[in-house]
């Protein structure tokens, strides 16, 4: 077995030296690595009754919790048992270039028998996730979500139950047999005569922690508690929509960061995207939380909520709660940072981004190019530079830029504040901007995270030059 041991060593090195700014805190010196064994391999898994053979880590979809303290260092050794190369991406860590998974852009791909160390400090409390970033891999069911807990947790935190809910859209048959199904159906974002191709494949069912409706555990409550979940969106290519029916959600954190609560109904989730909400337990009963296709009135999956002393049984539910389809959707202009004011700091480079589609088959493009025939953007170590989006597509994009968190620009062109990772550009002429400092040297991928417009070419690299 090969150990990519002695570039992790270099790497790490240089983890020293990096200075971190914006929301990141130094890393903690001294503490001993926490070490991981990640085993990606084929594994036969449940899937509401059916066994079905898919591709995931340590024999289980999701993968296992990561879950840490902040300042701690974690080395995660990943053990390739695939009959493909593949790595890791730690989604949404602003972690050292050579940590950052990317085959071909950040490292080599590990290889069928082979191992690779990751190594990373957790710098930024939040909720993220960790996932193969080889081809569709991911749409296997090839991720796991990755929690990073405050050193000393705010009072204002404080909750009395927390669960992790980590969406997912499931596909029968493999990701590459859709991809090629994808190519033959002709164009991306609109057919001829105004039909509307395929965005994405057609999806069986819907997950929530790898089980699809009827085999996920109940979410038990207690009249007046506060619980707190973290929802990570990990579908391939599926925008989500989540609510309780009965109760409104508090949103405290988007993509990881605090926010100033929030109360909706319901809240919309990009492929990528994070929110942690509390669920105030102030209605007695058995409950579903209901998710799914976000454009969808019929439920993907539903999670029931039940009240101790309430049996444990929901009837069905075959449309959306009308008070929570009705009722008030997140946006983003509701988000405003509770963890730092605006970075004010001059722009220094406009970058103008066009997301497209070609007629001619199954193409997504950034300023007409196809990943990888496409050039990459050079970015210079200290600016300050704002990516100004435009959507000429019908589609949503969840837009995510690896090593940087970015500020999302509101309206008036002022700096909101709102600290992401991932984005959703909003279809026909939606546009969005991005502002960052490029201040984590390396080659950094920014792409769709709708992972077959990312296979299909809507992604970029960005280097520092
Ligand atoms: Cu989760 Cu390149 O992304
Ligand atoms: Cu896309």
């Amino acid at each position: 077995m090969h150990s990519n041991r002695r570039d992790f060593l270099k790497s790490s090195a240089a983890a020293a030296v990096w200075t971190a700014t914006g929301p990141r805190l130094r890393a903690l010196a001294g503490p001993p690595a926490r070490e991981i064994l990640l085993a990606a391999s084929p594994v036969t898994v449940d899937v509401g009754g059916r066994a079905v053979t898919t591709w995931a880590y340590n024999g289980r979809v999701p993968g296992p919790e990561i879950r840490v303290r902040q300042g701690e260092r974690l080395r995660i050794v990943l053990r390739n048992d695939l009959p493909q190369p593949t790595t890791i991406h730690w989604h949404g860590l602003p972690v050292p270039n050579a940590q950052d998974g990317v085959p071909g852009l950040t490292q080599g791909p590990v290889a069928p028998g082979e191992t690779f160390v990751y190594e990373f400090d957790a710098t930024t409390p939040g909720t993220y996730f960790y996932h193969s970033h080889q081809g569709l891999q991911l749409d296997r069911g090839l991720y796991g979500p990755l929690v990073i807990e405050p050193a000393s947790p705010p009072p204002a935190e404080a909750s009395d139950r927390e669960h992790t809910l980590v969406l997912d859209d499931w596909l029968d048959g493999t990701p590459e047999e859709a991809y090629a199904a994808l190519g033959a159906s002709g164009a991306g974002g609109m057919g001829g005569m105004g039909r509307r191709a395929a965005d994405g494949p057609l999806y069986a069912r819907y997950l929530v922690n790898g089980a699809p409706t009827g085999a996920i555990p109940p979410l038990r409550v207690a009249r007046g508690e506060r619980v707190r979940l973290r929802l990570v969106n990990a579908s391939a290519a599926t925008t989500m929509r989540v609510g309780v029916a009965g109760h409104r959600l508090t949103v405290t954190h988007s993509d990881g960061q605090p926010v100033e609560p929030v109360d909706v109904d319901t809240l919309v989730i990009g492929m990528g995207e994070r929110y942690d909400v509390v669920l105030r337990a102030e209605n007695h009963g058995a409950w579903p939380l209901v998710t799914g296709p976000a454009d969808s009135s019929v439920p993907g999956a539903i999670v029931p909520v039940i009240y101790e002393g309430t049996a444990p049984t929901l009837p069905p539910v075959f449309v959306w709660p009308t008070s929570l389809w009705r009722g008030r959707t997140l946006r983003y202009a509701d988000l405003v940072p509770s963890g730092g004011a605006p970075t004010l700091a001059a722009i220094d480079r406009v970058i103008p981004l066009t997301l497209g589609w070609s007629p001619f088959g199954y193409v997504w493009t950034i300023n007409g190019q196809a990943y990888p025939d496409a050039d990459p953007i050079a970015l210079t170590g200290g600016e300050r530079v704002r990516l100004q989006i435009f959507n000429a597509t019908m589609m949503r994009h969840p837009m995510h830029l690896h090593g940087h968190f970015f500020e999302v620009v509101g309206r008036g062109a002022r700096p909101s504040g709102l600290v992401k990772d991932t984005v959703l550009v909003e279809p026909m002429m939606g546009g969005v901007a991005l502002d960052f400092t490029a201040d984590n040297p390396g080659r950094w991928f920014f792409h769709c995270h709708h992972l077959y417009h990312m296979e299909a070419g809507m992604a970029r690299a960005l280097e520092y030059v």
